[in-house]
């Protein structure tokens, strides 16, 4: 394996300075404990080539957090797309955020601002020029946690979502 140090962090309980989590890059074994995350926290589902495909194509920024006892309690995974650029004929790399979920009990620790941040300069190794998203326009938590990281709001998507909620597309240049 690589090196890690991009994409690993611990995070520490404040007050009794244990380790409480690890933030690592996922590995196949993962998946079915990230599915697990999925499926409970977010409507949409996908199939498990789906999250493996994307583990074997950017391994780098498909990110979990694990807790003390090694039980995965958070993920995000991106892709890279190639678009066309608006002011020129050729091709750019944008970095696509798939997913992020945190379980329920384990939010508001920062746990999604580090998986973010450690993801989003790993794929940076695939010369991206922009970060999208889109999100539920009804998610204010999500959209909080992007605004936050200077995600702006492009224009929304209408119908996006299978049950007919519109979505924001969010951005950010690298
Ligand atoms: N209310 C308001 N703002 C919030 C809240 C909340 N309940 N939770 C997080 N935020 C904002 C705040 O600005 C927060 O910063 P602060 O704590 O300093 O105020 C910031 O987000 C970062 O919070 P984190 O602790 O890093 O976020 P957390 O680990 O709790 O995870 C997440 C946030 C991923 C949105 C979580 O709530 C979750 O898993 N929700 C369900 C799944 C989901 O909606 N995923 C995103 C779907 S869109 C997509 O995947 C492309
Ligand atoms: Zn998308």
């Amino acid at each position: 394996m690589t090196a890690n140090k991009e994409t690993e962090t611990k995070i520490f309980n404040p007050t009794t300075n244990e380790q409480e989590f690890l933030i690592r890059k996922c590995i196949l074994d993962d998946i079915d404990e990230v599915i697990e995350v999925n499926e409970r926290e977010l409507p949409e589902d996908y199939p498990f080539f789906f999250y493996k495909s994307i583990l074997d194509n950017f391994p780098e920024c498909f990110l979990v957090a694990q807790n003390k006892l090694g039980k995965i309690v958070a993920y995000i995974m991106w892709r890279v797309e190639k678009a066309p650029s608006i002011n020129s004929l050729k091709y750019i790399n944008k970095a696509h955020l798939v997913s992020i979920a945190v379980s329920e009990s384990y939010r508001r620790r920062g746990i999604a601002t580090i998986l973010l941040s450690n993801s989003m300069k790993a794929i940076k190794k695939y010369k991206i020029h922009e970060y999208v998203l889109e999100v539920r326009v009804s998610n204010y938590t999500a959209i909080r946690l992007y605004e936050k990281l200077d995600y702006k709001i492009e224009n929304i998507k209408k119908n996006y979502y299978r049950d007919g909620e519109n979505a924001y597309f969010m951005t950010l240049a690298v």
